[in-house]
């Protein structure tokens, strides 16, 4: 498989995904000689780990020829104060050129979109590549959710392994859509462990999530972006049909359509298998459509 951006985290996305040794990596980036670097740099932790994988780096797309998965990460990142939204223009540009060489090399991969502002590089990727909808999938609520679950079982006191919480909608601070009403601790609703004032106060902190990170560290976060792609890889290349929020082409579903935006979905071999229609309220829909909204707001700016 291959990972295209070897930044942040493209190179935290290789670490994750070579810890739990799903495939071999192709590591391309535009910068010379950095991913042969990053790549050697894994490679030579593998002894050690007794991970046994290859991994390798490139400047260009040979290495990556039939690839069944290419996550899409490269881009650029926001800096503190700045929305993944007025990342637009230029992550556009290098979204598209990236597709045709990704899509020219490897005509059966599914494809993972990162870049942001996500839903629409995800729509671009979808309509620039051509392929199948289940085919062009963008990682946006399972980043958002496991921030949520985070936060939830900081505040409950119990282990992440038993919060389970989704985040649909787009995957921006202001219109994603976090869905506490469905979260569940053991199969005991939160709200049983959490008041309804602090459930709004860990939805706040869900939406910032990603800003809380990137105005502490100066860059955008990468561990958790890491790891949820991780999952979403790992899902599709072992066949695992795990219910994972992932931004898809909407085709009807939620009343919508010719949109991409997260909703939740069933990751396996064949990609995104099944897209679930939640039975949402009268407030979680409209949240859902405002935010549907957003995104078509943001489509327009978009040069196809
Ligand atoms: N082809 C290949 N790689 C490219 C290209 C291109 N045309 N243009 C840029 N890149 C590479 C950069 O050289 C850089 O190494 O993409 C990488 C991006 O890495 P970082 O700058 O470290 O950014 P990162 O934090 O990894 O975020 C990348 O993912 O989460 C999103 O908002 C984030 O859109 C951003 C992307």
């Amino acid at each position: 498989m291959t990972i295209v951006g070897a930044g942040m985290v493209g190179h935290t996305t290789a670490h994750w995904l070579a810890v739990d040794q799903v495939a071999d990596l192709v590591l391309v980036d535009i910068i010379e000689k950095m991913p042969s670097g990053k790549a050697l740099d894994l490679l030579q932790a593998t002894p050690v780990r007794g991970i046994d994988v290859k991994v390798v780096g490139s400047n260009g797309y040979e290495e990556t020829a039939a690839s069944d998965v290419v996550v899409i990460i490269a881009g650029i990142a926001r800096k503190p104060g700045m929305t993944r939204e007025q990342l637009i223009d230029t992550n556009a540009s290098i979204v598209k050129r990236v597709v045709e060489q990704v899509t020219r090399h490897s005509p059966d991969a599914t494809l993972i979109v990162v870049t942001n502002p996500l839903d629409a590089m995800t729509y671009l990727t979808y309509k620039v590549s051509g392929f199948a909808r289940h085919r062009v999938i963008g990682e946006s609520g399972a980043l958002d959710s496991t921030r949520f679950r985070a936060f939830i079982s900081m505040e409950v006191g119990v282990s992440v392994e038993d919060v389970h919480a989704m985040v649909i909608g787009a995957h921006t601070d202001k219109d994603m859509v976090p869905l506490p009403r469905f979260a569940h601790v053991g199969g005991v609703p939160l709200s049983h462990f959490v008041s309804p004032e602090r459930i709004e106060a860990i939805v706040a902190r869900t939406r910032r999530g990603g800003a809380e990170i990137t105005e502490l560290v100066g860059t955008s976060a990468f561990f958790a972006p890491g790891a949820a792609i991780a999952q979403m890889v790992m899902a599709i290349m072992r066949d695992k049909k795990r219910l994972i929020p992932c931004s898809v082409y909407l085709e009807g579903e939620y009343g919508e359509k010719d949109v991409c935006i997260g909703v939740p979905v069933v990751l396996g071999s064949g990609g995104v298998e099944r897209v679930i229609e939640l039975p949402l309220n009268d407030q979680e829909q409209a949240a859902f459509k405002a935010s549907v909204g957003a995104v078509r707001e943001m489509l327009t700016a978009l040069k196809l």
